[in-house]
């Protein structure tokens, strides 16, 4: 079982053990089409890493992880935290703050959170974004028309789970060799030069759930995502694919159909 700190949504940590029985014997390199955080890759044993996605932001966090020793991150978050004045009870203890039912620590936090949101958004800076995803609402990683992170104040800090999934990710992404991209999964060159030793997965945005990311999921991708899986299988190459058919009343017949 692995866990990211950014808790992306989406994410297959509580389902990564069996997904990773489905890894076959002899594969040398995995290719996340669809990446977010990426936990198949991190979890398995496989070095040679392919992450694509759309959202550059996920990119760059992985990058900003890939790059950094946990302890730094760690260090740098509490760093900003002070900064800005946002409650830190690994540190401090919870007794001094009232949490109230449904607002947890959201009511202490909103306006630094808010002094530290309109900074990021004028400087970028990537452990800024750590932070805020930390102390945002659910987690959420979501920007509006104008590239501005846009998630409201959320209930919890950085505490102990988060510190340590902060540690467990690094460690699990320094162990790899992993090419990024930024493309569409339409793009021809991801799945160019491979042969049966690389396993692609894919793990699209669902037609029949919510995640921010679902909304710009239509049908037409649907159709051709599953094109594209008929293609890779003429050439012989290998594909895992995860998806929800049926989701309260909701079902998905494409995906049912192709199944
Ligand atoms: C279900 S999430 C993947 C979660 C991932 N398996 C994990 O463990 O965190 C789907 C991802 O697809 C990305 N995405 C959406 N449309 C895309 C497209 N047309 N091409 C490539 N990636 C896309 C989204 O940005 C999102 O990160």
């Amino acid at each position: 079982m692995l866990y990211s700190p950014i808790n992306y949504q989406g994410n297959k940590s509580r389902i990564v053990d069996r997904l990773l029985q489905f890894i076959p014997q002899g594969t040398t390199s995995i290719h996340e089409i669809f990446c977010g955080s990426a936990i198949l890759s991190f979890a398995s044993n496989i070095e040679q890493v392919y992450l694509n996605d759309t959202n550059h932001y996920i990119l760059d966090l992985i990058e900003f992880f890939c790059q950094n020793e946990a302890e730094r991150i760690i260090e740098r978050t509490d760093e900003i935290i002070r900064q800005y004045g946002l409650t830190n009870t690994f540190y401090e203890g919870r007794n001094q703050y009232i949490e109230l039912k449904h607002e947890g620590l959201s009511h202490y936090n909103r306006e630094a959170f808010n002094r530290l949101k309109f900074d990021y958004n004028r400087d970028k800076d990537i452990s800024k974004l750590f932070t805020l995803i930390i102390y945002g609402f659910n987690h959420y990683l979501r920007f509006n028309g104008k590239d501005e992170f846009n998630i409201p104040v959320g209930k919890v800090d950085f505490v102990v789970s988060l510190r340590k999934r902060t540690v467990d990710y690094c460690k699990a992404i320094h162990n790899k060799h992993i090419t990024f991209s930024n493309s569409d999964f339409r793009t021809q060159t991801l799945y160019e030069g491979f042969d049966e030793t690389a396993l692609f997965y894919f793990d699209p945005p669902y037609l029949i759930t919510d995640a921010p990311y679902n909304t710009f999921w239509s049908e037409l991708d649907e159709k051709d995502l599953l094109d594209l899986l008929d293609s890779l299988n003429e050439q012989g190459l290998r594909f895992l694919l995860s998806n929800v058919t049926e989701s309260n009343t909701l079902i998905n017949t494409f995906v049912k159909e192709y199944y």
